[in-house]
């Protein structure tokens, strides 16, 4: 019998109509659950309905838009947080947003802030959720599915129903820790690579040269978990006793890209980071990126089942 608590999600209102907020809305779409995109600024929603719609041939009129975050979250089963990623904005946004919808469950697309800090203004944070989508939302498989200290199991097992509805590949994490699994995963490895770089191991190009020429090409068919027992504890342990003591452990970020940044050599963005980054190479990264996942995707062998997933 379907009670409130396991009811699935019929509407969503995604708040934040970004690059990220757009593709929810319109993967959504594609699966037919009705989506409303909000944003507070106004200017962005007609580019974002097109390019919702756009992802969504057959079922674009399940995608709306309505220039007011209030009535936009107003009567939906989930609204999906996607602003910037900035805890006093989040916080104080979700705030209001459960002041707009009472009963809603509230997700929060953050990538590394835990759900329990921007929930830290409701009375009750039983239905709040982590729901991390990776870019492209609509590509990459996983949603990351986090549980904040107040959040209930109907907040959870909705929000991963509604992902495998709509084709996501959904996990649980069960502990608020900042950045989750992904991206904790994702930043040590990128301390450490801009550590090589900072104390001259080797330059910038040679550390991406020997990540996609040796982990990467493992990584999407074998986790490190299972490659850890496929080569054996033993030696994974040895390995440990060497290196561990010689990897970066700092808790914070290193000094050279903190100059990087003051010095405003941000990368694609401004033309130089640890690379050059010439007009027109950024959006060639991108379609790069994009066509590589695809084909990673289509080539892939079967993938075992999330144990979360069900
Ligand atoms: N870009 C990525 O690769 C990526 C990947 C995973 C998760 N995320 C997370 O998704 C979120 C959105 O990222 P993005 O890249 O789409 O950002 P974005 O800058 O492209 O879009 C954010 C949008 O939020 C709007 N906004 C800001 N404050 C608002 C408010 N109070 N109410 C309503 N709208 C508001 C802005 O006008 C803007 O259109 C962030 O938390 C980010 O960390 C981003």
């Amino acid at each position: 019998m379907l009670t409130e608590v396991n009811r699935p999600v019929a509407s969503v209102a995604v708040v934040g109509a970004g690059l990220m907020g757009r593709r929810i809305a319109g993967l959504m779409a594609r699966a037919g659950v009705r989506a409303t995109l909000t944003d507070v600024n106004a200017a962005v929603l007609d580019s974002a309905l097109a390019d919702a719609r756009a992802m969504c041939p057959g079922n674009e009129y399940l995608v709306d838009v309505d220039p007011v975050v209030a009535s936009a979250v107003a009567g939906v089963d989930l609204v999906i947080e996607a602003v910037i990623e900035n805890l006093d904005i989040k916080r104080t946004l979700f705030a209001e947003l459960r002041a707009a919808n009472p009963t809603a469950i509230l997700a929060t697309n953050s990538s590394v802030i835990p759900i329990s800090a921007i929930a830290a203004d409701l009375d009750d944070a039983s239905l709040t959720v982590g729901m991390h989508f990776w870019n492209p939302p609509d590509l990459i498989p996983i949603v990351e599915v986090i549980r904040g200290t107040g959040t209930a199991d109907e907040a959870m097992d909705r929000s991963m129903e509604l992902l495998s509805r709509v084709g996501k590949m959904p996990v649980r994490v069960e502990r608020d820790v900042a950045g989750f699994v992904g991206n904790r995963l994702q930043h040590a490895l990128w301390r450490e690579a801009i550590d090589l770089v900072a104390t001259g191991v080797c330059d910038a190009e040679t550390v991406d040269l020997v990540v996609r020429n040796t982990i990467g090409l493992r990584l999407a068919e074998m986790g490190p978990i299972e490659n850890a027992d496929y080569v054996g504890l033993d030696l994974t342990l040895a390995i440990h006793e060497q290196v561990l003591p010689s990897i970066n452990r700092d808790p914070f970020p290193s000094p050279l890209l903190e100059r990087m940044v003051a010095e405003g050599n941000l990368g694609a963005k401004t033309g130089e980071g640890f690379l050059d980054w010439p007009a027109g190479s950024r959006e060639a990264a991108a379609s790069r990126l994009s066509a590589h996942v695809s084909a990673q995707l289509a080539a892939r062998s079967p993938q075992p089942e999330s144990k979360g997933s069900s």
